[in-house]
């Protein structure tokens, strides 16, 4: 008998292709020879369609975090004032990042659920005056929140000369960003995420505006530094040993956007995230965050009354295979979140709302089981 295949539907780590798993059995190599320079020099140019960008792009052996330390470590020096919006969790560590290398955040607190427009930017900017950088998450996974307005929030740092750093981490590869187009000078992605790869890489590109200020940094981080990365990037390698399997995996994951194309994979992105937010609609849940700055890539719900997060997803898990996340910090219990990103499609969204609909209504939840279900079978075959 066939046992059924557990679903991560987390805001990442995602479910991989059979592709990308078995790209990381391949021998080790030296990665100071002639078939690593192939690799890397494979993975830079995919990157750069998938950033579409004709900057400079790295990728870092490190998670998510190492690779936004390394955007903020590389621009910042003691004193330096950075704007920053902080309206979840991850905004939250990017502003700490920002207080770690000695700058002075000027944080615009929001509501969570809530998403920065290039108004309040561009105020923030007039009143302060000496402003170094922006730095920006784009979209915030803690709460489900994309921000819409960022090809303004580009116009208006390069108008003003400031140095835009963007957190792409869960949603470069699943939604438009179109680096160079949009005006960013420093943007992060994590491996895990909606570029279907295994966790435990980071990729960073980096602007011309950007070097002039990287060079100038006093104190560069000794593992992250970025002049040292160009160098060795210009002979197609890594300063320090790189992780090997994952960069096979990268490369694979890569080659597979390339084949399905960005457009194509930002539609089915969007299309699953709207079957999601139309059953949810059915289901008579709320998603969490703004209707106009919901995310197409992590889908947050209110936990409805009386119903339990914790023994909601044990039973999606538990009973279904089907693994979805809760909220961090003040949202633990009050949302689960549902990663939208990376192979996503039908067959994925589909199982996850029966999951959820069976775990509702075991939880006494009034649902009607199925309509959830229909809700979202009407938007993949309209
Ligand atoms: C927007 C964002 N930034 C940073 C991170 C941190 O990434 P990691 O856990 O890979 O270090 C995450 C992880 O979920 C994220 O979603």
């Amino acid at each position: 008998m066939e046992t059924k295949k557990s679903l991560i539907m987390l805001p990442g780590p995602t479910n991989l292709s059979d592709r990308v798993m078995q790209a990381m059995t391949k021998p080790i190599i030296s990665h100071r020879e002639p078939e690593f320079h192939a690799l890397h020099q494979s993975i830079l140019n995919n990157l750069r369609y998938v950033f579409q960008t004709k900057n400079d792009v790295f990728v870092l052996t490190s998670s998510g975090t190492g690779g936004v330390y390394c955007a903020i470590s590389n621009i910042v020096n003691p004193n330096d004032k950075v704007i920053i919006p902080v309206f979840g969790v991850f905004s939250q560590r990017m502003k700490e990042k920002i207080v770690r290398c000695g700058g002075k955040p000027v944080e615009l607190p929001l509501k969570w659920g809530e998403a920065p427009t290039a108004e309040q930017i561009e105020h923030i900017v007039e009143k302060e005056g000496d402003v170094k950088a922006i730095a920006l998450m784009y979209n915030e996974t803690s709460t489900g929140v994309t921000v819409r307005d960022l090809p303004k929030i580009g116009r208006i740092a390069r108008e003003n000369n400031l140095i835009l750093v963007v957190d792409a981490i869960s949603v470069l590869g699943g939604d438009r960003l179109p680096v160079d187009e949009w005006g960013i000078d420093v943007c992060v992605v994590g491996s895990q995420k909606c570029l279907a790869c295994p966790p435990g890489l980071a990729m960073v590109s980096v602007s011309d505006r950007a070097w002039e200020v990287i060079e100038k940094t006093a104190a560069r981080p000794y593992y992250f530094d970025l002049v040292k990365m160009k160098e060795f990037s210009a002979k197609n390698e890594t300063p320090y040993t790189p992780a090997v399997p994952l960069f096979y995996a990268l490369d694979e994951a890569l080659k597979m956007i390339r084949e399905e194309g960005l457009e194509k994979r930002f539609k089915r992105h969007s299309t699953c995230a709207r079957a999601f937010y139309k059953a949810v609609e059915a289901l008579k849940l709320k998603p969490f965050p703004n209707e106009k700055v919901r995310s197409n890539t992590v889908i947050a719900v209110n936990m409805p009354a009386g119903v339990n997060n914790t023994e909601l997803r044990k039973i999606m898990r538990e009973q279904h295979k089907v693994s979805v996340a809760g909220g961090q910090s003040k949202l633990k219990e009050s949302i689960i979140r549902i990663g939208c990103l990376g192979i996503i499609s039908e067959k994925e969204t589909i199982p996850t709302i029966e999951a959820l609909e069976d775990a509702l209504s075991a939880l006494q939840y009034p649902v009607q089981v199925g309509t959830g279900v229909e809700a979202a079978r009407r938007v993949f075959h309209s």
